[in-house]
């Protein structure tokens, strides 16, 4: 396997590699006017004191005890709203119901069948309390870990408010992972409790959330108890183990009327742990708290999607991953805001999913990622067409660095040339937008994620650290920020190392990044062994991790290659043990094993045989080259590399040309 981070992606030559395209089209400023017009002195207030800007966001959270510390930083170790308690699941939900909102609409959700659901604050309240008590019953107290493994239905919000209820931290484990995936993120954090359905519903089939569950648990001894939501009624066909296994709706049935104290808890009470991929094979467990996250995700919601009242706003995320967690659960709910939830795929029953639930529910705002804006492009314009869609008034893309042919063609067919459209950079690390545009404050351009959120220090910077007025270098954040990421849970020197080493007192974020003349930011991807195919991150370390767990793989190296909707492939290059024989089987039989042992996302697009991996003197393997290889640049007739000799001849003529 690969252990050694090759030369080229993580020095200047991965930042020049990606300059490569200027993506350049003209600014757009027609914004809509009252957007943020209240607000137009918040830059400047936010830059002069930063802290008494957040200071004041979070006069909008519902405290217990007021905090007595704005901040207090010990690079790289950060405490926000020190002294404060406070409990998120209040902030999302009880303030709400002592407000006319009771009978506001919190989620309205839609099933892949087509089946929907509208859940109140009030209900959510109700509910929330419910599932809270069941999980006293079953032992959870303040502090242990719950594991959560579902599908995109109401039931996962409220699993995660009424953990958050009980100060019980939760970590929510995206339904397409496998069962090994499961298990090593359940093992990896210690969790008391899982959470799951017996199924859910993808593209017309059954994804087997609790079979895949049973796999996991098997290994999982600090698991005591797994709790099942009957979502596809294959009661009969889900085999429950008792005393461990009870169902999700007789744990309600007992529950029912019973109101839970909410847990008073320190702002830096552990809120969640989501696992996100890094530059290793094991997954990172990075953890946030409660005060800094809800006052940063309360306040990014509200600024950049200008979230009112009368709004039905629908992220299209799925809450396994940190977009859902803060653009769906806490930030929307934290600000009384009406989300839609979408439980299935875009493109069933037909292409024109998406654009059927913006015109039922009257979406005013939409949130959803640049892969998913491209296969839309690709299937035409037909679909969008067939729909009024008039009630969108924003529009918002996150994830993945949006091409500018794909952000002209969002706002003018879907946005019909008259909505903003805000392209927010953040990732799991900072728990909230950090970049981005603001409506009816920030002129946009295509393709850029324009400038800093208020109160946000960023900054594009050389090799050295020296700051680089225009031009690309690496991005980095200068300034502690609420919602950023604690630590790596259990793992505090990985956290240090990771983000805190390569650049003394900074954030080191692992994305590349231009400048251009008028200070705004062009992001242009990892420059990390991380990849983003489909703006979902994996890393080139679990996918080679996976592959030479297969007895017949000896050596493999994984890289992301371009791809026209994804963003980003896989690729992976293996050498074979002897005795076994390259061709498609073997491909597909590798391409099946990844999928099983990671999850069908991290599934690679191409195998290709070789009889060695490419390496530098140092043994570094030579990624580039890879990249060259696998985008076809190099050789027409891949089959050939598993003749040694040919490899041998290209490696050579690459080492000519970088010297
Ligand atoms: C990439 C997702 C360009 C980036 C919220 C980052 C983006 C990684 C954008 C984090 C954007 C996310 N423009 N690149 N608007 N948004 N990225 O942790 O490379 O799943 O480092 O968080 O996605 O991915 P994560």
């Amino acid at each position: 396997m690969a252990t050694t981070p090759d030369a080229a992606s993580q020095g200047q030559g991965a930042i020049s590699a990606l300059l490569q395209e200027d993506r350049r089209y003209p600014p757009s400023s027609e914004f809509t006017a009252q957007a943020n017009a209240g607000d137009a002195g918040i830059y400047e207030r936010a830059k002069a004191d930063p802290e008494a800007f957040w200071a004041e966001q979070a006069q909008n959270l519902d405290w217990m005890e007021p905090y007595k510390t704005v901040l207090e930083w010990d690079v790289p170790w950060a405490k926000w709203f020190v002294g404060g308690k406070l409990n998120a699941s209040v902030n999302c939900v009880d303030r709400h119901t002592k407000t006319w909102r009771k009978n506001k609409a919190a989620i309205i959700w839609e099933g892949e069948p087509g089946d929907s659901r509208v859940m109140t604050f009030g209900d959510l309240y109700r509910e929330v309390n419910q599932f809270a008590a069941a999980l006293q019953k079953l032992g959870v107290k303040n502090g242990d870990r719950v594991a959560i493994y579902m599908g995109m239905i109401p039931e996962l919000v409220v699993a995660m408010l009424a953990c958050a209820r009980l100060g019980a931290p939760h970590t929510v484990v995206f339904g397409g992972f496998s069962p090994e995936s499961l298990r090593d993120r359940i093992q990896d954090c210690e969790a008391k409790i899982l959470i799951t359905a017996d199924g859910g519903w993808r593209r017309g089939g059954k994804v087997p959330l609790k079979d895949n569950a049973d796999k996991a648990v098997v290994e999982c001894p600090t698991i005591q108890h797994v709790v099942v939501v009957n979502r596809t009624d294959d009661a009969r066909h889900v085999p429950m183990h008792a005393p461990r296994d009870v169902w999700w709706h007789r744990l309600m049935d007992d529950a029912k009327h019973a109101i839970v104290e909410p847990e008073a808890l320190d702002s830096e009470h552990p809120l969640y742990i989501l696992y996100t991929s890094g530059t290793t094979g094991k997954p990172k467990g990075m953890l946030h708290t409660t005060a800094g996250y809800l006052c940063g995700t309360m306040t990014t919601s509200k600024y950049v999607f200008d979230l009112k009242d009368d709004d039905v706003y629908f992220c299209t995320a799925d809450i396994g991953w940190v977009t859902g967690h803060s653009y769906i659960v806490y930030g929307p709910l934290a600000n009384g805001a009406t989300c839609v939830m979408y439980e299935g795929s875009p493109d069933y029953p037909d292409k024109d999913r998406f654009w059927d639930i913006v015109e039922k529910y009257r979406c005013t705002i939409l949130y959803t990622a640049p892969t998913a804006i491209r296969s839309f492009m690709r299937w035409g314009n037909e679909f969008p067409e067939k729909h009024d869609l008039s009630s969108l008034r924003l529009l918002g893309s996150v994830g993945e660095p949006i091409n500018p042919e794909a952000w002209v063609w969002y706002r003018e067919h879907i946005g019909a040339d008259r909505t903003p459209v805000v392209d927010t950079w953040w990732q799991t690390e900072t728990g909230h937008i950090l970049i981005t545009p603001l409506p009816g404050l920030t002129t946009a351009k295509p393709g850029s994620a324009t400038i800093p959120f208020p109160g946000i220090e960023a900054d594009v910077v050389d090799e050295q650290g020296n700051s680089v007025p225009v031009g690309g270098g690496y991005l980095v954040l200068k300034k502690p920020w609420p919602g950023m990421a604690r630590t790596i849970w259990g793992d505090p020197d990985r956290y240090v190392n990771q983000y805190w080493s390569r650049f003394e007192g900074w954030y080191f974020t692992g994305d590349g990044a231009k400048r251009d003349e008028d200070g705004y930011l062009w992001l242009l991807g990892r420059v990390d062994d991380v990849l983003n195919v489909a703006g979902h991150r994996i890393g080139t370390m679990e996918v080679e991790s996976a592959l030479v767990s297969h007895p017949s793989v000896a050596e493999a190296a994984v890289v992301g290659i371009t791809h026209e909707i994804k963003g980003q492939a896989i690729a992976a290059f293996c050498t074979l043990r002897a005795g076994n024989r390259p061709g498609d089987e073997a491909a597909d039989e590798l391409k099946r094993h990844v999928a099983a042992k990671i999850g069908p996302i991290a599934r690679p697009d191409k195998i290709f045989f070789t009889a060695e991996l490419p390496k530098t003197r140092s043994a570094k393997i030579m990624r580039r080259l890879l990249r060259d290889i696998g985008e076809g640049r190099v050789i027409g007739d891949t089959t050939t590399l598993a003749d040694p000799t040919v490899l041998a001849e290209i490696r050579s003529q690459y080492e000519e040309k970088e010297g």
